[in-house]
């Protein structure tokens, strides 16, 4: 009898605790908030996309990157334009305080983004009136120079980003124009010689919503492997709407997973407010719908094979930070941390589906 009291007792103070407080009647957290971090409670890697300039001036962001993150990406200071913006001038400032913050705040992994991409080209390059052979001397230093100088230090690189359009043909970007169809293949060669130990991404959007685009890509990377040209990953940048279906996101995820390369969820966001009304808020209707779509993509995620979890990343930090509302030109709520950067319902959901 007195041990079936004395269960008792014990299951009732168990079950006060969990609701968040204690018999004196102060509230203690269940989990205290500073021993919960992506990084610690996720099988996989987990980051985020930075804007430097807010890693340098706000603390509650850098200290957001430093607690939750074990992967980190630049969200522009590694792209053409800021890294090369003339033909013999490099500026890494922006992406040297990255990776020296990535090292000094727990050896965070640092994923390059992004080496060639129809945007964010510097006018010497868009302009440029030499001849097929010079433009691709163009394409090939900036790549190894770029991954030369990072090498050790970046483990990964978005080699090319978005060369496909959602029908499935080839961009006509300029790289295609001056130099074939073929100079993805190339781009991968070159930043294999400059870092054979760099782990090399394919990385575009439209994943979950073009069939079309998809199978182009799945059938580049099959190409890719059967010519032996050095592709180790496919990164998709899942900026989505909460509206997409569940159906869609696995289809994506698991036709990635089908390559046996790695996967990369790069860019990820959940935009609320797709119609673009205007003077919208943000209601808990929507946080529970978000955090829904949220659980999905990682729990689906977690769902393929470990070796090809390469991680997730959110595009930028807290919802204030996200260039989704500028993009639509109407407010949104696409992150999982909020404008002061304290955790929404997505957060604990991204927990709470590899549980
Ligand atoms: C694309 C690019 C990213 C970023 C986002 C949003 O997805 O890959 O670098 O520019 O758009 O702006």
């Amino acid at each position: 009898m007195k041990r079936i009291i004395y269960a008792i007792v014990v299951l009732l103070l168990v079950s006060s605790c969990k609701k968040g407080s204690k018999p004196g009647g102060t509230t203690v957290p269940v989990i205290p908030a500073s021993d919960t971090s992506l990084q610690k409670m996720l099988p996989f890697k987990f980051g985020g996309a930075v804007n430097i300039n807010l890693l340098r001036t706000n603390t509650k962001y850098a200290d957001v990157a430093k607690h939750e993150y074990n992967s980190i990406t630049a969200e522009n200071a590694m792209k053409f334009g800021a890294l090369h913006p003339q033909e013999n001038t490099y500026n890494w400032t922006d992406a040297d305080y990255l990776v020296n913050f990535a090292q000094t705040n727990g050896a965070k992994r640092v994923h390059g983004h992004t080496l060639i991409w129809h945007q964010s080209l510097p006018s010497w390059v868009t302009n440029y009136s030499g001849d097929s052979a010079a433009f691709e001397n163009i394409m090939k230093t900036h790549i190894q120079t770029v991954v030369t100088r990072f090498k050790g230090k970046v483990t990964s690189w978005d080699v090319v980003n978005e060369a496909f359009e959602d029908s499935g043909v080839l961009r006509n970007s300029i790289w295609r124009q001056k130099l074939g169809d073929d100079y993805i293949a190339r781009c991968f060669q070159y930043a294999n010689q400059a870092d054979p130990d760099a782990i090399l991404f394919y990385n575009d959007y439209g994943h979950e919503y073009s069939s079309a685009k998809r199978t182009a890509i799945t059938n580049m990377i099959t190409d890719f492997k059967n010519r032996g040209i050095p592709i180790h990953g496919t990164g998709m940048q899942f900026h989505m709407t909460v509206t997409q279906s569940d159906a869609n996101i696995s289809t994506a995820i698991n036709a990635a997973a089908a390559t046996g390369l790695k996967v990369h969820i790069a860019e990820l966001d959940i935009r609320l407010n797709n119609d673009k009304v205007q003077g919208l808020t943000f209601t808990t209707a929507m946080a529970t719908q978000q955090a829904a779509k949220y659980g999905y993509v990682v729990k689906t995620f977690n769902a393929i094979p470990a070796a090809q979890k390469y991680g997730i990343t959110t595009w930028n930090v807290g919802d204030a930070d996200s260039w989704v509302p500028g993009w639509l030109g109407a407010p949104d709520w696409p992150l999982p941390f909020d404008a002061v950067y304290k955790r929404k319902p997505a957060y604990y959901s991204i927990i709470n589906a590899v549980k």
